[in-house]
């Protein structure tokens, strides 16, 4: 065969195992993994000493998000640039209508903004936002390769609340359609009353951004959970729980799987890795995001999620505000602009803290960054996997060499990071897209606006179950379809 591209000498991480390998590439696919191959003419990377892994998916992104009285400062340039260092290679942003708009028109706007500027591959989740406007355009969103829905249970202000009725609504229509709807599950009312409560100006002066923290205790996350997983139950509609931080949320969906719930959950990296402790620290204000970081017993719940299977995905939730836009609160926590930057970070994390720290193996990380994200948001096999016809979508990093996170040498536009100062391995020496090199010895080379919008046709547990998929399923369960909603 005469490749295009020949990657040698690297342990591959293949679904079924990491092996010693060389991976045959033609144009943007991979079509030979075998233990020597001959690169003849083609162009040769070497990945001798390093972890050749597929490309990661992070499927919870906000790149130039309008929100909490600014607009998140990473977009598509910076952004995507920042996915590609962490050896990012495909990324979900959330397409969000504003008033009067239509989902098409959201996705649209959105779409606009990622053309010409991404230097990787992307798509959208379609965030329903006046559920009586936007149900009937639901279906013809799904005719235009977008399968995965989202709504967010607080966020009143920002005009994106649902209420019970729309995400009632919506995930019978995800029964129908076979796709998933997406949650931020926090619990609006009793969140409102507790910030309230606490919004004197003694308490803010005692208590500063802690107030964050306070004000957000674990059962705010939990019983929204546990009411969301209710409707996914009894009307059978797929659901996807988006940055989950407890260790409350992680026992109601393992239960929840356990009797056959179509719900799956994820998590992000800074749930992981941090703690509240951060609110004490003088610029503990730079660390609100939404949900917050929570207690050190939460994390080790939320590895043990992974491990065992309830939690399928590590994604962002990248939403990144500057040092000066985070400034604006002057005092009030609830005025902080929430997020934080993440797409430079996630892989490092995910493998120094999991793999290295002996939560994870080199495979499980692979699962949960990658492959699991792919299948379940409907990009598998295209995405997510080494193997004969997928897109040839790598990351190849050194099993030990760590490196310093330092804004001053990173893409992201922020000019600070959570985890500054801290050394950590796994940044990619070289990001392959679709064949292309666009990371090369840690520094970007690829090309803006090279990245391609990816149309869906499937979403969620259906897809991941699907019988040639199976196979490699790994850590996710396999669900026996719930009893439709009034069927006796
Ligand atoms: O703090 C966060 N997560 N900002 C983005 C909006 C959201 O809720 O995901
Ligand atoms: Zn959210
Ligand atoms: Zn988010």
């Amino acid at each position: 065969m005469s490749f295009t591209r020949v990657v040698k000498g690297g342990t591959v991480v293949t679904p079924e195992r990491a092996v010693r390998a060389d991976i045959g590439i033609i144009g943007e696919r991979i079509v030979a993994i075998e233990p020597e191959l001959d690169a003849g003419g083609a162009e040769v990377t070497d990945a001798t000493g390093h972890f050749v892994i597929p490309g990661v998916l992070d499927v919870h992104v906000h790149l130039e998000l309008p929100f909490c009285g600014t607009v998140s400062a990473d977009d598509y340039r910076s952004g995507t640039r920042a996915g590609a260092r962490g050896g990012v290679t495909t990324l979900i942003d959330f397409a969000i209508p504003y008033a009067g708009e239509s989902l098409s028109e959201a996705a649209d706007n959105w779409l606009k903004r990622a053309e010409g500027k991404s230097l990787i591959d992307y798509t959208f989740h379609i965030c329903i936002t006046r559920w009586d406007e936007h149900k009937d355009q639901i279906a013809g969103m799904v005719e235009r390769g977008f399968t995965t829905f989202k709504e967010f249970m607080i966020y009143e202000s920002e005009g994106w609340q649902s209420d019970d009725r729309a995400m009632f609504g919506t995930l019978e229509k995800m029964r129908e359609l076979g796709t998933m709807l997406l949650v931020h599950a926090e619990s609006s009312r009793v969140l409102d009353e507790l910030i309230a409560r606490h919004h004197t100006p003694e308490l803010m002066r005692q208590y500063g951004a802690r107030l964050h923290a306070l004000t957000r205790p674990n059962f705010i996350e939990a019983e929204a959970i546990q009411r969301a997983v209710f409707w996914s139950e009894v009307t059978g509609g797929q659901l996807y729980i988006v940055h989950m931080s407890t260790a409350e949320g992680t026992d109601i969906i393992r239960a929840a799987q356990a009797r056959g719930v179509p719900v799956l959950a994820e998590t992000c990296a800074q749930y992981l890795v941090l703690d509240d402790s951060v609110f004490g620290r003088p610029d503990g204000h730079l660390y609100a995001c939404c949900p917050q970081v929570k207690k050190p017993a939460d994390s080790e719940r939320l590895w043990r999620g992974l491990k065992d299977g309830e939690v399928s995905v590590i994604s962002t939730d990248t939403c990144t505000f500057t040092r000066e836009q985070k400034a604006m609160w002057q005092g009030d926590w609830t005025r902080i602009p929430m997020g934080m930057p993440g797409l430079e970070t996630l892989l490092p994390l995910t493998y120094t803290h999991g793999v290295l720290g002996g939560r994870l193996t080199i495979e499980e990380l692979c699962r949960k960054l990658s492959t699991n994200p792919a299948r379940i948001m409907g990009l598998y096999p295209r995405k997510g996997a080494i193997q004969v016809g997928a897109d040839a979508d790598l990351a190849i990093i050194h099993p030990t060499a760590t490196r310093v996170v330092d804004p001053q040498t990173m893409e992201t536009n922020a000019d600070w990071s959570p985890f500054q100062g801290w050394a950590l391995a796994g940044f990619a020496r070289t990001t392959m897209s679709r064949g292309e090199v666009i990371v090369d010895d840690y520094g970007v080379v690829g090309r803006e606006g090279r990245g391609q919008w990816l149309p869906r046709r499937s979403a969620g547990i259906a897809a991941e179950t699907a019988p040639e998929s199976r196979q490699h399923a790994g850590d996710l369960r396999t669900q026996r379809s719930p009893v439709a909603a009034g069927a006796a």
